[in-house]
C-alpha cells in the first residue's frame, strides 16, 4: 500500500518572506520521514515496508509569488516559455533544499519534476506513475511538488500539490493519503474538525488564506481532497507521525 504525503509550502517555508525555508520546520518533517522509514518490519506501528511513501511539496515563498508576478494560476495559463521556466525554477530551489533536508535525515530521496511528465486535460491531470512506482519498488523515496505543467488549450498552467496529490492517489491506487499543514486539521472555531464529507458542511469555516497563494488555501485544499477515492487526512507537522504510523491524523476528509 503506497502513501501519499504532501508538505505545505506554508510549512516548509516563511510564506511572507519570499524564497526563505523555514530550515527547523523541514528538519523536522524530514527526520519523521525519516524516522518512520526506521521503524522495524517487527513493530506493530511499522509502516514503511508496506507504505512507501510518495513526497509531494508545495510552492509557498518559493512558488507562489513567482507564479502570482506572472500571472499564472491553476485556472490562468500563459504561453510564455520564460514565465513558466522561471516559476518551474522557483519551485526547483526549493526541491533542492526538500531533497538535501532528506538526505540529511536518511531519506533516499528522489526529485520528480511534474513540468517533465504531467500534463492538465479536460478532465484534470493526466499522470503516468510507471517511474514513481518503479523508484518505490527499489526503495527510493520519489518527491515531486506543486509546479507548472502543460494545459491543453491554455498554455501552460500551475498544478498545486493538493491536484498532484489527488491525481497521484488515484493513479498509484494509494492507500494512505495526507497533507501536512500548518494548522493542525481544518478548524472551526479553533477546533478541528474530526470528519468531512461535503464542502458544503464546511463552507462557513474555510476562509481564504492571508498570504499569496494562487490555488486557493484550505478551501481549494478540502475540495480537491474530496475528490480522492478513499480518506485523506489533512493535520499540522506535530502529527505527521502519527499519519505516516497509523494513516490517521487531524481531520480526515471522506
Ligand atoms: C503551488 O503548489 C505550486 C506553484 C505555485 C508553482 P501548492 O499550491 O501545493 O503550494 P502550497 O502548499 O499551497 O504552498
Amino acid at each position: 500500500m503506497t502513501t501519499v504525503l504532501k508538505l505545505g509550502g506554508s510549512v516548509l517555508t516563511d510564506k511572507h518572506s519570499p524564497e526563505t525555508v523555514d530550515e527547523e520546520a523541514l528538519a523536522t518533517a524530514a527526520e519523521v520521514i525519516g524516522k518512520s522509514l526506521d521503524a522495524s518490519p517487527d513493530d506493530p506501528r511499522a509502516t514503511v515496508d508496506e507504505h512507501p511513501p510518495v513526497v509531494i511539496h508545495g510552492g509557498g515563498s518559493f512558488g507562489h509569488p513567482a507564479a502570482a508576478e506572472h500571472g499564472v494560476s491553476a485556472s490562468e495559463g500563459t504561453r510564455d516559455s520564460a514565465a513558466l521556466v522561471d516559476i518551474h525554477r522557483a519551485m526547483g530551489r526549493l526541491l533542492d533544499r526538500v531533497v538535501t533536508a532528506l538526505h540529511r535525515a536518511g531519506v533516499p530521496a528522489l526529485p520528480v519534476r511534474p513540468l517533465s511528465f504531467v500534463r492538465r486535460t479536460e478532465t484534470g491531470l493526466a499522470c503516468p506513475t510507471r517511474s514513481v512506482e518503479a523508484m518505490l519498488a527499489e526503495g527510493f523515496v520519489p518527491v515531486l511538488h506543486g509546479d507548472v505543467v502543460v494545459h491543453e488549450g491554455a498554455g501552460g498552467t500551475v498544478a498545486s500539490g493538493d491536484d498532484l496529490v489527488v491525481a497521484l492517489a488515484a493513479a498509484l491506487g494509494a492507500g494512505r493519503v495526507g497533507v501536512c499543514s500548518t494548522v493542525p486539521g481544518v478548524l472551526d472555531d479553533g477546533e478541528v474538525v474530526p470528519e468531512i464529507r461535503s464542502y458544503e458542511s464546511v463552507a462557513d469555516v474555510l476562509g481564504d488564506s492571508e498570504a499569496t497563494d494562487v490555488t486557493g488555501g484550505m478551501a481549494g485544499k478540502v475540495q480537491s481532497l474530496l475528490t480522492v477515492d478513499g480518506p485523506a487526512a489533512v493535520f499540522g507537522l506535530d502529527e505527521l507521525g502519527t499519519f505516516l504510523e497509523t494513516g490517521q491524523a487531524g481531520t480526515i476528509i471522506r
